[in-house]
């Protein structure tokens, strides 16, 4: 894994903001994009730019289940306040939570990805390793799956939330084998919160217990940093 370590956020996603100019440059055209605290600086960073996805396709990680499109708490409508409004891609996908199938939602999700092979999957971290809404214990080769949000993770999001029983139990999410099937990954973590779950992600055996630690399965992995996320690494 390729580690980069930052003061803060705004030099965190400044970088990142020219990584993705480099990634559009080398003629990346599938962007995996995630929601949540973590990439909030990095979108505002990227509406401000000149970068242009106006060609290119998104395709989100999960959405939660029981949200339409249009609930202020949904991740559909989240990208388009961070992100689409200013930064509009040509397709732009993310798992329908409002689904009356949730079968038929997780097959049309899964052919979304094989027609979009991901060039570059953004990440963000659960304190308990989760990525996108793979708990702990998910399976390893997954592709989109119907999940249970464990309590850490339903009480990590009520801060998004007026309380907690308003956050959704359940989510759609691509699976740890969609995620790892992406040419790169890049996660991101900020915040001393998340300095254990990137210690083990690091350093940790590779175990569905801590589901990032399977991105030490993956060639090319870049984990961007502050200090404080950072701190329990040697
Ligand atoms: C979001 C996602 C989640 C978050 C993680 C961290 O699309 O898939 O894995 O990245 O829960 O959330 P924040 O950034 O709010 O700490």
């Amino acid at each position: 894994m390729d580690i980069k370590v930052f003061s803060n956020q705004v030099e965190a996603s400044a970088f990142l903001v020219d990584q993705y100019k480099q990634l559009l440059a080398d003629g990346a055209e599938v962007f995996g994009l995630a929601t949540g605290g973590t990439p909030e600086e990095f979108y505002k960073q990227l509406g401000e730019s000149d970068v242009d996805f106006s060609d290119k396709v998104s395709i989100n990680l999960d959405e939660y289940y029981g949200l339409t499109p249009g609930h202020p708490k949904s991740y559909h409508y989240y990208m388009e306040d961070k992100l689409f409004h200013n930064k509009p891609f040509a397709q732009s996908f993310i798992p329908k939570g409002d689904t009356d199938d949730v079968e038929a939602e997780l097959e049309r999700y899964n052919g979304v990805l094989a027609d979009h092979p991901i060039d570059v999957q953004l990440l963000g971290i659960g304190t308990n390793g989760h990525i996108g809404f793979n708990e702990p214990g998910s399976p390893i080769d997954g592709q989109t799956q119907f999940v249970d949000l464990t309590q850490a993770t339903i009480e990590a999001n009520t801060r998004f939330f007026e309380n907690i029983d308003d956050v959704p139990t359940k989510a759609i999410s691509m699976g740890l084998g969609s995620i790892m099937a992406a040419k790169k990954i890049i996660l991101i973590a900020f915040g001393d919160n998340k300095a254990d779950a990137i210690e083990k992600t690091v350093n940790g055996p590779v175990t569905t217990d801590v589901p990032a630690s399977i991105l030490q399965n993956h060639d090319d992995v870049t984990l961007v940093l502050d200090e404080a996320a950072a701190a329990k690494l040697k």
